[in-house]
C-alpha cells in the first residue's frame, strides 16, 4: 500500500472538528434518548472509528452491536439495492430503540437495505446516524436523522473509511487524489 500521504489530495476534515462533532452529536442522542432504552449498532467496517468516538459522548446507558453488509452493486447498477448480511446481530432487536451508525451515506442503497431488513425485526424506533452525507450520489432516499458533516463527491479515507482496507485508522477525513492512487490488482 502506498503511504497515504503521497495520495493524500486534502485533509477535509481534521480531527479536531470530527472530534468536536461527534461530541455534539453524542450530547443530542443522550438528550434525545433519555429515559429510553438504546441500542447503538454499527455497521462494519466502516462505522467503528465513529461509533467508538461517538459512544463515549452518549451518557445515558446504552448497548452496542455490530452487523456487516456487502452491498452486492457497489458499482454495478443492476444489483444496486440488495444488501446480504455477512454478520448478523447478536440482539434481539424487537421492542428496542435502535440507531444504526454509519460511516458515510453515499448511494444510500446499503443503508436502504439495512433498514428495511432491520424493521421486519420490528424494533420499537429506528433511527439513522451517519458521519458523513454525499447527497450528490444518492440513488435511494434515506432518511439521516443525526448527521456529521455533508461532503462533495469525493472519495474520502480516514475515520473509519477505507483506502482498499487500509487507513481506517486515521484521525482525520481525507480526500484521495486519484491521479497519483494506484488501486492494488
Ligand atoms: P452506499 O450504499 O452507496 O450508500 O455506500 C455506502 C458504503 O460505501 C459506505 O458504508 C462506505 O463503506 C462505502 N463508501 C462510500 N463512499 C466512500 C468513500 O468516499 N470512501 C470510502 N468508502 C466509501
Ligand atoms: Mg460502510
Amino acid at each position: 500500500m502506498q503511504d497515504y500521504q503521497d495520495v493524500l489530495a486534502e485533509i477535509l476534515i481534521d480531527a479536531d472538528t470530527l472530534q468536536a462533532r461527534v461530541k455534539e452529536l453524542g450530547a443530542q442522542i443522550s438528550t434525545d434518548y433519555s429515559a429510553e432504552d438504546l441500542l447503538l449498532i454499527c455497521i462494519l467496517r466502516g462505522g467503528v472509528s465513529f461509533m467508538v468516538d461517538l459512544s463515549r459522548h452518549i451518557t445515558i446507558p446504552h448497548m452496542m452491536d455490530f452487523m456487516a453488509v456487502s452491498s452486492y452493486g457497489a458499482g454495478k447498477r443492476e444489483a444496486a439495492g440488495s444488501a446480504r448480511v455477512t454478520l448478523d446481530l447478536q440482539t434481539d432487536i424487537r421492542g428496542r430503540n435502535v440507531l444504526l451508525v454509519e460511516d458515510i451515506v453515499d448511494s444510500g442503497h446499503t443503508i436502504s437495505a439495512v433498514l428495511q431488513m432491520l424493521e421486519t425485526r420490528q424494533p420499537k424506533t429506528l433511527k439513522v446516524c451517519a458521519l458523513l452525507d454525499k447527497p450528490e450520489r444518492r440513488e435511494a432516499h434515506v432518511p439521516i436523522h443525526y448527521l456529521g458533516f455533508t461532503i462533495p463527491n469525493k472519495f474520502v479515507f480516514g475515520y473509519g473509511l477505507d483506502l482498499d482496507e487500509y487507513y481506517r485508522n486515521l484521525p482525520f477525513v481525507g480526500v484521495v487524489d486519484l491521479d497519483k492512487y494506484k488501486p492494488a490488482s
